[in-house]
């Protein structure tokens, strides 16, 4: 959490775009047609603008204040109307009408218009179609309220725009109007996923170097990757610091991302998956894994090499084993450290406090700036988790709550799963990393996801400890999406390999679960065609050599 600016929540902003890429599927399958590509490679985009950046008012479309999302790429728009419905603009369940006669969510979106409610879209600021013209919407407006010496501070202005879409000449003239109007109220986010609808930006009409065409027309340029939110959080909060010059993002982005067939695929720029699949659809999108290292194992060398290490490795966060030598017997480090190592990712930080009386200290971890802090139910009352929770969430942080090998979980929770963001089940006795898996842990964790699942909770399940290329699975046969290791990726001297090893086995699990999903609704073969490019590097693992290869 690098930006001091708006405290992101981590895991609370990983479920809404979930969410959001969820209630897509759902209506472009239900029409039979629209673009998930668009609307998946700016997904972590528009969450991270309307869920952790932009002031807006989904009670109030057209509060004077807010600030302006103008979606050019408006193709997109099953992503953005589930990006508006998730946050709280209409009824999600409203996307399942998209493009249906009579229905407000056509194929591009239409401005909203108190006078015309039932067919225009509250919080859609732009009718978007021909592409090319989203950005001199933006610079219009952004103009407009520099001209008017009270507003300049007050509303930015923020514009997505295609590398499809950035052919178009106007974005050219555009771009030269904001240099010159040094229009520092304007932000606009390039979705850069090389693909356009019939093929490859730089096949088609090469665009790179991108950052150097904005710099070169007087552009403030970040360069992010486009589906770490961490980083897109970080490079909207640089943004508001910029001045007398109007500011571009490049997102790095993958189209399709999400759905790992449709994913960098040219032919789901604008084709809708058979609706018979979308519950395995759903599944996939709802099995995004999290790995998150724990940097206490391994040699005891200094901490900031062990992150950088991982950081390389495009893992998803670092874990912080807090052990106070009184809760657990073993010492490690405490909130000083932390923050001594914050500056050095923007990575989020996964810490696990072992130590006891967790609501006396917590103050001094949620300085240190940890996006996740996960306390032991053993180590607190109703009462005290209660409290902590509170805080946690009204700073912006992700609470979570842990439980040894031997307890099971709380009754008590039950009370707190809407505000709870992850539990871990630990599946070693903690106070050490390079511990042996608990196999015996496994029925239990199958039974807290059951339970967590039936009382509506929407956030994750990590497992913590003896998590290797051979127990990954069973953990994630068993409910888990986030996953600590230790000794697997510190303790062999071959980083990469293992990140690598563990993300596969990752996706072999995944991979199954679908197969099985596909079976049950019967799909398979329908699924297997679809996801055929996918599954040959696993059909060994997952014994499905002759089939697939029977697969025209
Ligand atoms: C144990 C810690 C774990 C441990 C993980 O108490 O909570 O996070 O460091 O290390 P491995 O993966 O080696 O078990
Ligand atoms: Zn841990």
């Amino acid at each position: 959490m690098i930006n001091m600016g708006f405290n992101m929540r981590y895991l609370d902003l990983k479920r809404r775009i979930r969410d959001v890429r969820m209630w897509a599927i759902q209506g472009i399958a239900e029409a039979g047609s629209g673009h998930p590509g668009a609307s998946f490679s700016a997904a972590e985009i528009m969450g991270t603008l309307y869920f952790r950046t932009m002031k807006h008012d989904p009670s109030n479309p057209t509060w004077e204040d807010r600030d302006y999302f103008i979606n050019s790429k408006a193709h997109s728009a099953p992503g953005f109307y589930s990006t508006l419905a998730v946050a709280g603009y209409f009824p999600p369940e409203e996307i399942r009408t998209l493009r249906k006669l009579g229905s407000r969510l056509q194929g591009h979106p239409v401005r909203y218009s108190e006078h015309q409610k039932h067919h225009s879209v509250p919080g859609v600021e732009y009718s978007g179609g021909s592409e090319g013209i989203g950005l001199s919407v933006g610079i219009g407006i952004a103009l407009a309220k520099k001209l008017d010496r009270e507003k300049a501070k007050m509303n930015k202005v923020y514009v997505l725009i295609g590398d499809g879409e950035s052919n178009e000449g106007q974005i050219w003239e555009a771009s030269m109007a904001a240099g010159k109007f040094k229009l520092d109220n304007l932000v606009a986010i390039l979705d850069r996923n090389r693909i356009q609808q019939d093929g490859f930006t730089e096949d088609i009409m090469p665009l790179d170097p991108t950052k150097d065409k904005w710099a070169a027309f007087n552009w403030q340029v970040f360069e992010v990757d486009g589906h770490k939110v961490e980083q897109i959080v970080d490079a909207l909060y640089k943004a508001a610091r910029v001045h007398d010059k109007p500011v571009m993002i490049v997102a790095n982005t993958i189209k399709g991302n999400g759905i790992r067939h449709m994913a960098n695929n040219p032919q789901w720029h604008g084709k809708a998956p058979p609706k018979r699949q979308t519950e395995v659809l759903l599944e996939e999108l709802e099995s995004e894994c999290l790995i998150a290292p724990s940097i206490i194992a391994g040699e005891r060398e200094n901490y900031e090499d062990k992150i950088r290490k991982v950081e390389r490795e495009g893992v998803d966060m670092i874990h912080l084993d807090v052990m106070d030598g009184r809760f657990v017997p073993n010492t490690t480090f405490f909130a000083d450290t932390i923050k001594k190592l914050r500056p050095s990712t923007s990575l989020p930080f996964d810490a696990h406090l072992m130590i006891e009386k967790p609501l006396e200290q917590i103050q001094e971890y949620i300085d240190a700036r940890c996006d996740i802090i996960t306390v032991h139910a053993e180590a607190c009352t109703e009462n005290e988790f209660k409290e902590i929770q509170e805080r946690l969430i009204n700073a912006g942080i992700s609470p979570g709550i842990a439980i040894n090998p031997g307890t099971h979980m709380p009754k008590w929770l039950h009370r707190s799963l809407h505000d709870l963001d992850v539990i871990i089940v630990m599946s070693v006795n903690p106070g050490f990393a390079g511990q042996k898996f608990m196999p015996e842990v496994l029925p239990k964790m199958m039974a807290v996801n059951k339970e967590l699942m039936e009382h509506g909770f929407r956030g994750y399940i990590e497992a913590d400890g003896g998590i290797d290329a051979t127990t990954l699975h069973q953990a994630y046969d068993a409910g888990a999406r986030i996953f600590v290791a230790g000794a697997a990726v510190y303790g062999g001297g071959d980083i990469h390999g293992s990140v690598i090893q563990l993300r596969h086995k990752a996706a072999v699990a995944l991979e199954k679960r679908l197969l099985n999903h596909s079976t049950r609704l019967n799909v398979r073969s329908d699924w297997m065609k679809a996801r055929k490019h996918i599954l040959i590097p696993y059909a060994n693992e997952l014994g499905i050599e002759e089939e697939l290869h029977a697969i025209k």
